[in-house]
């Protein structure tokens, strides 16, 4: 039976993906491929973790506004006439319409459905002929909203209305991250969404993987930032988010044939920076692959057990699109980055049939992995923790709480 998994012999058996590396393992194949566990996980990760739904120049006017869904939760982000960036559910709360769809700028939300309206922060300001309605108080019924955090120029959420600040457990990420000023990056063009046939962490795994780079991308394209430069900087257990620093075969090294940068250097970036690829990592919805000339950022929004949705969004210094060969430039390092993508894609696509498999097991990690140990130390505490906490309880996972 669907569920059945989850008992406390199976969450248990994490204990050995926390280990050092050297003796760690993988966690269970499950954990990528069942149901019961996706929905377990909703409770352990994602109803309390700081989810990235964006960057804050997509809400840059007043008005503004953009739509996400993450674990099924239609969400819109809107910056209001007061400057303030708001994340509210969609969820018209009359009878379920989304009231925004897409992007776009608006005074605020008019269900499509039967035309009740929403301001920008929310509150329900007109419900048409609903004054024979009995007990009905237009001013008690907004949109669910939800906390917000701006890192870096990325939005976060949270479903949790008594979530702690996520800035002060990423400070090694943003001093890591520091010399590229991301606030300040200039988006190249608009994000790419896409939707994907596999688990979320099969895809976040492997954005954190150094052992296949010189491996599965063998080749001019990637060769200049080998394996055996990784390095994995300590992460506390508090913090919320992790690194891999991947040292390039010569300075200012950058994804594209010449394999040097051809557009603007980040201006802070110090000697050291230009050494290296940084990738940094915030479960269980952004990595980043910092280069010295432009920055991919993939927001990863869990959609099933076996799927999910992926914007992919490129950031680039402040005044490099002045150049007029800046679109040529571009396309020469999107071309060389959509080879290697395309590359994981394939790969993450079989993983998650090998992972199905009667066959699959919890296999063992290179040293090359030490990013897969930080994310198995930030996940399985939260798997075990939620399981203690739900367990006892001996009832189902709580609903998200939101900010009233
Ligand atoms: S569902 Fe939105 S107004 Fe009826
Ligand atoms: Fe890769």
């Amino acid at each position: 039976m669907p569920g059945d998994i989850l008992n406390d012999a199976f969450f248990d058996s994490f204990s050995t993906s926390t280990l050092a590396l050297e003796q760690a393992e993988t966690l269970p194949p499950a954990c990528y491929t069942d149901a019961a566990f996706y929905e377990f996980e909703k409770e352990a990760l994602f109803n309390h973790e700081w989810l990235c739904v964006g960057r804050e120049s997509w809400v840059k006017d007043a008005g503004d506004y953009f739509t996400t869904q993450i674990i099924g939760e239609p969400i819109v982000v809107a910056r209001g006439r007061d400057n303030v960036v708001r994340a509210m559910s969609s969820v018209c709360q009359h009878r379920g319409m989304l009231v925004a769809e897409g992007r776009g700028n608006a005074r605020g939300f008019l269900c499509p459905y039967h035309h009740w309206a929403y301001g920008l922060d929310g509150e329900l300001r007109g419900a048409p002929a609903m004054e024979r309605t009995c007990d009905f108080d237009r001013r008690s019924i907004r949109l669910p909203s939800f906390k917000v955090e701006i890192w870096l120029g990325f939005i976060f959420i949270n479903f949790d209305a008594a979530a702690a600040p996520l800035a002060p457990r990423l400070a090694k990420v943003a001093e890591a991250v520091a010399h590229y000023d991301l606030a300040k990056a200039e988006e190249a063009s608009p994000p790419v969404t896409a939707s994907w046939a596999w688990n979320w962490k099969v895809m976040f795994e492997n954005n954190n993987d150094g052992y296949h780079a010189n491996k599965l991308h063998r080749g001019p394209l990637h060769d200049f930032i080998p394996s055996e430069l990784a390095t994995f900087p300590d992460a506390d257990p508090g913090d919320a988010g992790f690194l891999r620093f991947n040292g390039t075969t010569h300075r200012d090294a950058s994804l594209n044939p010449t394999q040097k940068a051809v557009l603007p250097i980040f201006a802070g970036l110090t000697e050291e920076d230009r050494h290296r690829a940084t990738f940094a990592n915030v479960p269980p919805t952004l990595s980043l692959v910092l280069t010295n000339d432009l920055v991919l950022f993939l927001i990863l929004r869990a959609t099933g057990p076996e799927s999910l949705d992926q914007d992919v969004g490129v950031l680039v210094a402040p005044g490099a699109k002045d150049d007029p060969s800046f679109g040529h430039k571009l396309e020469m390092i999107m071309t060389s980055a959509m080879k290697i993508i395309s590359q994981d894609m394939h790969v993450d696509e079989l993983v998650q049939i090998g992972l199905r498999s009667r066959f699959a097991i919890r296999g063992r990690y290179s040293w090359q992995e030490g990013a897969q140990s930080q994310f198995n130390r930030w996940a399985v505490p939260r798997y075990q923790e939620t399981w203690r906490r739900m367990s006892g309880r001996k009832t189902p996972a709580a609903r998200p709480t939101v900010v009233a």
